[in-house]
């Protein structure tokens, strides 16, 4: 019997194996990195395509400072450029644009050309591109925690915090993935992950494609997922 397909509602990606997939082809690690912007506007497109309402990715986390200068700068012009070329059709094709992390301490340029296109977006209704930039999560619960406090708040539930949250209003990850083979988290979405389906695929992100895609919704449409039920929901 054939499987149903299950959309899910917000699918986040850990994108890893831009580094390998340049040493695999002795390219420097940011031609890595620039096959893995491409990677992301495909599974923007997939994701757009099959009706999911919310997408996020991980881009730069708060441990991603301890590599090399030359990385970091490479990193952060392409995001400038991305923001300039394409979350700026993005826009235009109507999807909400949000980034999520402390973007303080990004490099000024960058911090502008992502203002403007937070500006540009702001009464747009369509799919959410969440992207994840100088973020930890731990950091997004210590800040949910610290902004309760300033608030005078004296007693926390489950709601409170998760309002608190960079995603405060938006629905938890669904399923979250991550590419290159390797299986944990990194600190990514501690507390929205807490029923997410997890799926690990072997192929590296700048290989992520249409085919890599299907496999994933194939994956997530097989799973039982019961949020400490004994039967399934959804
Ligand atoms: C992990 O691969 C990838 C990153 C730390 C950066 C992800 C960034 C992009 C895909 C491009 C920039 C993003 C935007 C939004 C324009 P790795 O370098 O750790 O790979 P490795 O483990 O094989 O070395």
């Amino acid at each position: 019997m054939q499987q149903e397909k299950k959309i899910p509602s917000h699918i986040a990606f850990i994108m890893d194996g831009n580094g390998r997939w340049a040493k695999k082809r002795l390219l420097p690690r940011k031609a890595g990195h620039r096959e893995g912007v491409s990677a992301l506007r495909r599974m923007v497109d997939a994701c757009a395509d099959a009706g999911v309402e919310m997408v996020s990715f991980y881009a730069f986390s708060t441990e991603n400072w301890t590599r090399p200068q030359e990385e970091i700068d490479a990193l952060f012009k392409m995001v400038s450029e991305f923001a300039d070329k394409h979350l700026s059709e993005y826009v235009r094709r109507g999807f909400r644009i949000m980034f999520m992390g402390d973007l303080s301490k990004l490099p000024s340029d960058t911090v502008a050309a992502l203002k403007k296109i937070i500006e540009e977006a702001k009464d747009n209704t369509g799919m959410v591109v969440n992207i994840a930039l100088n973020y930890g999560g731990r950091d997004e619960i210590l800040r949910a925690v610290n902004k309760i406090i300033s608030a005078g708040i004296r007693e926390v539930d489950i709601q409170t915090l998760s309002d608190c949250m960079y995603t405060g209003g938006l629905p938890d990850p669904d399923v979250i993935v991550r590419s290159s083979g390797e299986k944990r988290l990194s600190n990514f979405m501690l507390w929205q992950a807490a029923y997410s389906e997890l799926v690990f695929v072997d192929e590296l992100w700048p290989d992520f494609d249409s085919a890599v895609f299907d496999k994933i919704i194939e994956e997530y449409s097989k799973r039982d997922r019961r949020y400490g039920n004994i039967r399934r929901i959804g």
